[in-house]
């Protein structure tokens, strides 16, 4: 049957995405379907006429597949905050607007490319969707989503945030000095965990393990070198502090005699040519999604687990990623998305003598 797919990206843009809008594309018209790009996110259906553009063969050309951004634009606003938008009444207004609009569009399916925010949306909006199928693509930098290995997006940021303290180790060598680099990555600290094994950095902080900073003064005085990377997650608190984390340790540094400069990659994490790992996680996740449509699935996403790609349900989906508060630090929430105390990296980091936190 001749199919009309939707193609939507929502929430923070990532490097990947435009591979993905491409295989889709390419996928789907091999099969003899029609491709509606949705520019915006949902910002795009909320306008009247629906803000959407057809695809033919020409419309994402492979050589534009490996740039950063989304052909699509993600929209200004990024997910709606359904809880504060529910209490305003305004959510009922989207939902009938959303709902209007895909109707309108006369899709049979859509592939909605969102992180944690959009697909939770999605999946507790779920009506809106009743008429057609319903397949989320997981992508965000911050590595954040259950029940997957792998989020579109994530590789390139490790190798952009590596490339970047690449840059700065060699003048911090120069001026016999230390680095501290502030990560994003929300309250999940993968993307430091990643990208610091990668640098060889002396430190790293993340949100999911308490660290003390006289632990970590003692630990940089007794390094073999005198200059170096101490990688902060932007989610990680110290108590009665307040201002940028990188700030705060940074400080405290200087406080002990520890020469410093703080530095902040901040969206170059997001952009970047999509690395090759990511662009066939992309191509993977499309094909995945393809497939769902043709096996007239509905509500899922698509996910990688043990090499294998495959389709998780939507409801799997939201109770795996049910935030649980973490007894050591009672204004962190964690997930099973994050880093875990069993982690690998973690152990390597120990044995490499990485400072990581006061662990157990
Ligand atoms: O969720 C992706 C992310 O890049 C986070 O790592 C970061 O905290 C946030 O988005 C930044 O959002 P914005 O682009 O709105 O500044």
């Amino acid at each position: 049957m001749k199919k009309r797919i939707g193609i939507m990206t929502t929430g923070g843009d990532c490097s990947g995405l435009n591979t993905l809008i491409n295989r889709i594309a390419r996928g789907a018209m091999l099969r003899g379907w029609q491709i509606v790009g949705i520019m915006d996110g949902t910002d795009g259906l909320c306008t009247t006429p629906p803000s959407v553009i057809e695809f033919d063969a020409q419309t994402l050309p492979i050589e534009c597949a490996r740039m950063a951004g989304s052909f699509l634009h993600n929209g200004r606003a990024g997910a709606l905050n359904f809880e504060t938008a529910a209490e305003t009444g305004q959510l009922a207004h989207f939902n009938k607007k959303l709902q209007q609009s895909l109707s309108e569009l006369k899709l049979n399916a859509l592939i909605l490319i969102g992180g944690n925010g959009s697909i939770s949306l999605a999946w507790c909006n779920r009506d809106i969707y009743s008429d057609i199928q319903l397949i989320c693509i997981p992508k965000t930098i911050d590595m954040d989503i259950p029940l997957t290995d792998r989020t579109i997006g994530f590789d390139t940021a490790v190798q952009q945030l590596t490339s970047f303290c690449d840059q700065l180790m060699l003048t911090a060598r120069s001026h016999h000095r230390w680095f501290v680099v502030q990560t994003m990555g929300r309250d999940c600290g993968q993307l430091a965990l990643n990208a610091g094994i990668a640098i060889g950095a002396s430190a790293i902080l993340i949100p999911e393990i308490k660290f003390d900073i006289d632990s970590l003064v003692k630990h940089i005085k007794s390094s073999p070198r005198d200059y170096g990377i101490i990688l902060v997650s932007e989610g990680i608190s110290l108590r009665g502090h307040s201002g940028r984390p990188a700030d705060m340790i940074s400080r405290k540094l200087t406080a002990s005699g520890i020469v410093n400069r703080t530095a902040y990659p901040e969206h170059t994490q997001r952009v970047g040519d999509t690395v090759a790992t990511d662009r066939i996680l992309a191509t993977r996740m499309a094909d995945c999604a393809l497939h769902a449509i043709e096996n007239n699935e509905t509500y899922v996403m698509t996910a990688v687990s043990n090499c294998e790609c495959k389709t998780v349900s939507l409801s799997e989906f939201f109770s795996a990623g049910y935030i649980s508060a973490d007894p050591n630090i009672p204004e962190l929430q964690t997930s099973d998305a994050y880093v875990s105390p069993d982690d690998p990296l973690l152990e390597i980091a120990v044995n490499l003598g990485i400072y990581i936190g006061e662990q157990k």
